[in-house]
Parts: structure tokens; sequence; C-alpha cells
């Protein structure tokens, strides 16, 4: 029930019926009972600057923004903080009392209290990808104390703009060497896009990762990917991308409904139930 009073959030995608975050938010305000609302909002790219202007004239507490939003958002905001300033991506905004617009990135915060509880050791990562994810994981890893971090990706470019970017502790491998750059490796993240639709298998060999080795997938699909069921199946501890996504969420959840939220088993069954 909600009623003329309550606090509205909502998601900002193109497209965003896929999106988990309405299912999750409407998870946590209906057990803290508060009164609030947080809604699917389909924004095309060039309706995006109108819809952001809008969200503090229709009384908006804030927003989540998603793909394919994250960075052209940037600009539209009035101001920016260090974390989403470093990662080039807004993921929340937050409508300050006095109705400015205030964009924050805390995806660089979900994935690292996601994985941080399986870490063991923090000499060497292996970042696969070098798009917009991959930053925020790299600089994640960054802040979490890694000594060395190895971009691994598709296209050299991207990963050499990851290099410039954070300097001397990242390095690049070439992508057709993948399964040699896993040597010595303590977290393995996959960050490219691949098992984001329909569990699209993973063509790499595991044989290199030692097997203390921790392996994560930032993609959060229903099941978990082709990647992280091999990894499994040789003893290498797994970590979901479900997490990510949870406490990514909890930020924005306390910025707009004034409670802390909190990650628990019973959410994760409620995500992934019909
Ligand atoms: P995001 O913002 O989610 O990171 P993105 O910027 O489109 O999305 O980046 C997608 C990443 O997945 C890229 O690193 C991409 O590699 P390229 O830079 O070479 O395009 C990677 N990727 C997607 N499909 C891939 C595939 N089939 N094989 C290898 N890498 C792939």
């Amino acid at each position: 029930m909600i009623s003329g009073k309550a606090k509205i959030a909502g998601v900002i995608g193109w497209p965003v019926a896929h999106s988990l975050s309405p299912k999750m938010h409407q998870f946590w305000l209906n057990y803290y009972g508060v009164d609030g609302a947080y809604i699917p909002l389909p924004v095309k790219p060039e309706d995006l600057a109108h819809v952001i202007k809008a969200l503090p004239m229709m009384g908006f507490r804030g927003a989540n923004v998603t793909v394919p939003h994250k960075e052209t958002v940037v600009p539209l905001l009035d101001i920016v903080d260090a974390e989403a300033t470093k990662v080039g991506a807004v993921n929340t905004i937050i409508v300050t009392p006095d109705g400015k617009l205030k964009g924050t990135n805390t995806d660089t915060y979900g994935f690292t209290k996601n994985v941080r509880p399986h870490l063991k050791a923090k000499n060497k990562a292996v970042i696969l990808g070098a798009g917009g994810a991959a930053r925020a994981v790299c600089q994640a890893l960054l802040k979490e104390g890694f000594a060395r971090i190895v971009i691994v990706n598709r296209t050299p470019e991207r990963a050499a703009a990851l290099l410039k970017q954070f300097g001397e502790k990242v390095s690049a491998e070439p992508w057709e060497t993948r399964a040699r750059a896993l040597e010595a490796t303590d977290l393995l993240v996959n960050a490219t896009s691949i098992g984001l639709v329909g569990n699209q298998a993973f063509d790499l060999d595991l044989s290199a990762l030692p097997t203390q080795a921790v392996v994560n997938d930032i993609v959060y699909a229903a099941s978990f990917t082709s990647l992280l069921e091999k990894a499994r199946a040789r003893g290498n501890t797994i970590v979901s991308g479900m997490g990510m996504l949870q406490h990514q969420a909890v930020p924005g959840f306390e910025a707009w409904y004034g409670i802390k939220p909190q990650v628990t088993d019973e959410l994760t069954r409620h995500m992934l139930s019909d």
C-alpha cells in the first residue's frame, strides 16, 4: 500500500524490462514496510536529458541508471562524486534536499562487498574485459589493495585505455593467450558481456589457474554461468554476480528511503523466483 506521501525512485534504462532491480527494491520496501515505490523507467537515449532534468520536478528521491545510460548521464548531473568520476559512470542518482542531482557509482562497492569475504590473497587479479564494467572492477580491486591487475580483452586498444587511466599496477595480456595469463592468479573476474545472453559458453582453458583462486562472474544469470560451473568443477571457489547486484543497490535504497537494507538469502530466493 502506498500513500500520497510515498517516496519514489526507479531504474532508468533502455530496454529496462529485463532489470531485476524493481523486484529487489520492492522486496525491501515490503519487508521494511516503507511507504514508497520503485518503478522501471524505459527511457530512450534521445530522451535521457529531459527525463533526468524532470526527476526533481516530479518529486523523485533519485534513480538507478543502467545500460546504455551509465556514461552519458554523467554530464547531465549537477554533482558527480569522486568514485563515479574515477569509473566514468553513474549508476545511482540522489536528488538532494535542494533539488540538485547528485551522481555516484555503487558498482565498485557492490563488487567489493560481494567478493571480499571469499578472498584469500591479493597479489594478482585477472579481469576479462575492458568496458564500463571492467573499469568499475579495476577501480574496486585497486582500492581493495591488489598488488597487480592484469586486463585481458579481445580489443587491445580498450585494454590500453584502462592501463593509461589506472597506472602502473595495471597491465595487459593479449586475448589470444588468455589461458596463460591465469598463472599465479588469486582472483579471476569475468567483466565481459559473455554469458549475459542465454548462458553462452565461455571459451577459456582454466588449467593454468591455481585451484585456490577465486572466480567471479559479474553476470548475474539466474543460474551459475558456464565459466563458474567450469571453475567449480575443478575446485575453485566461485562467486556469482547476484551479490554484486544486491549490494550495489544498498546505498541507493538507504539514501532514498532512509533504511539500510540487508542482503539476505531470502532476498536471493525472491529474486530467483518467478
Ligand atoms: P559493459 O559496460 O557491460 O562493460 P561494454 O562496454 O560493451 O559493456 O563491454 C563489453 C566487454 O565484453 C568488452 O570488454 C568486450 O570486448 P571488446 O572490447 O573486444 O568488444 C567484451 N566482449 C563482449 N563479447 C565478447 C566476446 N564474444 N568475446 C570476447 N569479449 C567479448
